[in-house]
């Protein structure tokens, strides 16, 4: 017996529930040849803002235990430029895509969207409300913003809209019901974790911000806690994300409560991660003789 492994997500037929996350994948087309794509269940995006951003000066990146920290600061080519010269080689890929997006007030969001809205193939919209590496606060710490900004983006987008969240809120599970509330069709728990660290010889700072965003399997347990305990409260379906490296991590943030689960880190170390992973998972699903991967949703026994 073959199990299923697909997965109907938000109306968009997933062959797989692995995700790239948003900005470990670039745009998408880069990465084409050193994986099997048909092992991808959607390509998020690089986070792309309405104009052309640089991001924040190197140092950029910095290796800590099981993990790395970043201050990208979501450098990006602009949605028009997007548009006109990446897109179509991404939606050749003939993988769902999902446009990751951000920006520093809700005019901003909403003024992408339209631009967005000229094309058919893209699958969904996901706000980067969580961005850790920009000098104003993370959106998701403003719950006014926030909400204004799902509202008025679920308003206009033709596509459906995820709300990816910052774990450095207050409470998780709440900010994930005001998502639903808001309109969001689902949630990404979450972007990476406020952190910093310091080279013990020159005494400064190992990024150029101070501070920057960790991931990696150092993270795994932590976001794994946000995607349960928002799983108690919502209804729309949850992408796990956070240190996510092989079938076992997938399995276990599904147990949580995820329904697809997005790798990040763990692909900058192994870009073809997405095929050992499909392998560990179809081959956990035969032994315990689970038929469909989509029945293991929040079966965590408490
Ligand atoms: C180098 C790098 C760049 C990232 N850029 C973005 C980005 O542009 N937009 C975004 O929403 N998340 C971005 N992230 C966060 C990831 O999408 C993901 O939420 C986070 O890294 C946790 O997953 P992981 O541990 O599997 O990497 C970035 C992460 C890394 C490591």
């Amino acid at each position: 017996m073959k199990s299923n492994i697909s997965i109907d997500f938000i109306g968009i037929k997933l062959k797989t529930p692995l995700f790239t996350a948003s900005g470990t994948f670039g745009y998408g087309d880069e990465l084409a040849d050193l994986t099997d794509l048909s092992k991808i269940g959607a390509i998020v995006t690089k986070t792309i803002t309405l104009e052309t951003r640089l991001g924040n000066p190197q140092p950029r990146i910095a290796e800590v235990a099981s993990g790395m920290l970043n201050t990208i600061g979501l450098q990006n080519i602009g949605v028009r430029n997007f548009v006109e010269n990446k897109l179509d080689n991404i939606l050749k890929l003939k993988v769902p895509i999902i446009v990751s997006i951000a920006g520093a007030c809700t005019d901003d969001y909403v003024e992408t969207v339209k631009i967005l809205n000229s094309f058919n193939k893209i699958s969904a919209v996901e706000l980067n409300l969580s961005c850790p590496n920009l000098k104003k606060t993370i959106i998701c710490q403003d719950v006014d913003l926030f909400s204004d900004i799902i509202k008025r983006v679920k308003k206009i987008s033709k596509f459906p809209i995820i709300a990816k969240l910052s774990p450095q809120v207050q409470d998780i599970a709440e900010l994930s019901l005001t998502a639903q509330k808001c309109g969001a069709d689902a949630v990404t728990l979450t972007n990476t974790f406020p952190a910093m660290a310091i080279d013990i010889n020159t005494f400064k700072p190992k990024l150029s911000t101070v501070k920057g965003g960790m991931s990696g399997p150092c993270v795994k347990p932590m976001a794994l806690r946000c995607v349960f305990d928002a799983y108690q409260k919502i209804k729309i379906p949850i992408i796990g994300c956070g240190g996510i490296s092989n079938g076992s991590d997938v399995i276990e943030f599904i147990l949580a409560g995820a329904s697809c689960v997005s790798i990040g880190t763990a692909a900058l170390v192994e870009p073809d991660v997405f095929t050992s992973t499909v392998k560990d998972i179809e081959k956990y699903l035969q032994n315990k003789k689970i038929a469909n991967i989509k029945d293991l949703i929040g079966k965590v026994k408490l």
